[in-house]
């Protein structure tokens, strides 16, 4: 597909008025939840269950009881006309100011930088920052801008260092950020150098593994922006184990809101990855809203979506998908079930079955075992967790241009499990923990490398950009499967609007 060229009629800079138009425009409505509700013509009964922002898993998804699916929240049915947030200038710089820096970046994991002293380069907006490994299991993150004349210190993705040499006059930097040597120091005179010329520090903390920036000198605990909810629902994972086996970047052409968003709903699912539906029921998703913006959706792999299956009229033999599953599950071929229906049962049997191996499976619930459980973490990172290993995206604004946005997809996995789910797309994946991965960035055209299901997002999103800058579009409106879209800018707005 070609890029679709940026409409560039950029409003002149005017004060933005974003708080009254956008209260207007995402204003709650006082009806109940469930009378809002309307998903088939009533003359077309369908003959599933519909989805409601209060659909549960099956409770053999959870015998045990670990989970309880969180209270449904009531965030109206306004159209959002508040269309210059997916392409205002000013905008792009104010939601910098009011969110990007203010929250909390997953940024990478310990074993990106796995020594003392080893670094890896983290880009955001227009900003750039070195993440150091300190002693034990601490990082440093600093501001990756040599203090003479403000050259970048470093262009490496990832390395280890005994000292940072900036390229332009060679001044020196220690791994903390303080400077160590001025070049030809003589010729400065004293005074010149009494300034504090150390490498200023940015927020950092590690949670169970995972590396967190703050570009707020007073963010609030990072387990409390992380919330309850997910601390909970994630414990099983191994992440403190993970390394990075999949990490890609891509400038798309699309704003970071209009690109993200195609990943936090499962509705367009059928129209554009019509090769999941029979194996990946998007349909009846479980739905979880946090605080901060945070959420949390259950796809249920392995299950046909019901649209598929009633097509079918219940005639659900296995497609390909469902025999890999079987197949990466250790179950014989003379066990694989009859239909499809029976698949997911038959891989957590199979899973919880198998012993001495790198993953304890009994510790997860049924459920997590087969679905996908996608973390969305405020303002735009989806990390969708398997017990193998986790599929992490991240879309984040482009420096200048606020109708594109750089796409990031990594894939973590626990080392030592013999090969990754095919599911995750990730070819010759090297387990063995040994090499620190090259962060690839691939052509903004390369759709080939991106996987056939992330490229046919791709393939979408700008055409969705192109079309919100038309006059002829009066702005989004959104089904309940679509309820984490309304979820975000109940957040955004409250940042946008709050936190100036
Ligand atoms: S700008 Fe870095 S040494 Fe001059
Ligand atoms: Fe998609």
């Amino acid at each position: 597909m070609t890029p679709l060229a940026a409409v560039m009629i950029h409003a002149p800079a005017l004060p933005i008025p974003l708080e009254p138009e956008a209260q207007r425009t995402m204003k709650k409505t006082p009806h109940p939840y469930e009378e809002q509700f309307r998903f088939a013509d009533p003359s077309e009964p369908i003959d599933y269950e519909p989805y409601r922002q209060t659909y549960v898993l099956p409770k053999w998804k959870d015998s045990r009881g670990l989970y309880r699916k969180s209270p449904p929240r009531d965030l109206g049915t306004a159209r959002h006309e508040n269309k210059s947030v997916y392409y205002s200038p000013d905008v792009m710089e104010q939601e910098w100011e009011r969110i990007w820096s203010k929250v909390w970046l997953l940024v990478g994991h310990l074993n990106d930088v796995p020594t003392p002293n080893s670094f890896m380069r983290v880009d955001r907006f227009r900003e750039s920052v070195l993440v150091v490994r300190g002693r034990g299991d601490t990082v440093r993150a600093m501001y990756n801008v040599c203090q003479h004349r403000g050259a970048r210190l470093v262009a490496k993705d990832f390395g280890k260092a005994a000292k940072f040499v900036c390229p332009f006059h060679k001044w020196e930097f220690s791994p903390g950020g303080s400077l160590l040597k001025v070049q030809d120091r003589e010729t400065f005179r004293e005074e010149a150098l009494c300034h504090n010329l150390d490498l200023p520090q940015l927020s950092a903390r590690v949670w169970r593994g995972w590396i967190f920036i703050s570009f707020n000198d007073d963010p609030m605990p990072l387990e409390e922006f992380l919330g309850p909810e997910i601390i909970g629902r994630t414990q099983p994972y191994d992440f403190e184990k993970m390394i990075r086996v999949r990490d890609v970047m891509q400038e798309w052409n699309a704003n970071w809101k209009t690109s993200h968003e195609a990943f936090i709903e499962g509705y367009h699912v059928q129209a554009t990855h019509p090769q999941l539906v029979p194996a990946v029921d998007a349909y009846h998703a479980q739905t979880d809203l946090f605080a901060h913006g945070h959420a949390l959706s259950i796809y249920q792999f392995m299950s046909p979506a019901p649209q598929y299956a009633a097509r079918k009229g219940g005639k659900l033999e296995l497609a390909e998908e469902h025999r890999i599953f079987l197949r990466e599950a250790g179950v014989p071929e003379a066990n694989w079930p009859k239909s499809s229906k029976d698949v997911p049962q038959a891989v957590i049997k199979a899973k919880l079955a198998r012993k001495g191996y790198a993953i304890d499976y009994s510790k997860f619930s049924e459920g997590q075992l087969v679905d996908d459980w996608g973390v969305g973490l405020f303002p735009s990172t989806e990390a969708f967790m398997h017990p193998e290993g986790v599929f992490i995206q991240n879309w984040m604004p482009h420096p200048s241009d606020p109708e594109k946005c750089i796409y990031q997809a990594q894939v973590y996995a626990v080392p030592g499990i013999g090969e990754l789910p095919s599911f995750m797309a990730v070819e010759n994946a090297d387990l063995s923990g040994k090499t620190v991965l090259p962060r690839t960035r691939l052509d903004s055209n390369d759709m080939e490398n991106l996987g056939p299901v992330i490229r046919q997002d791709r393939e979408l999103v700008p055409r969705v950009q192109a079309g919100i800058r038309s006059k002829g579009f009066r702005g989004g409106v959104y089904s309940e499967q679509e309820i984490r879209i309304r979820h975000f800018f109940d957040e955004y707005y409250r940042h946008m609007h709050l936190l100036k």
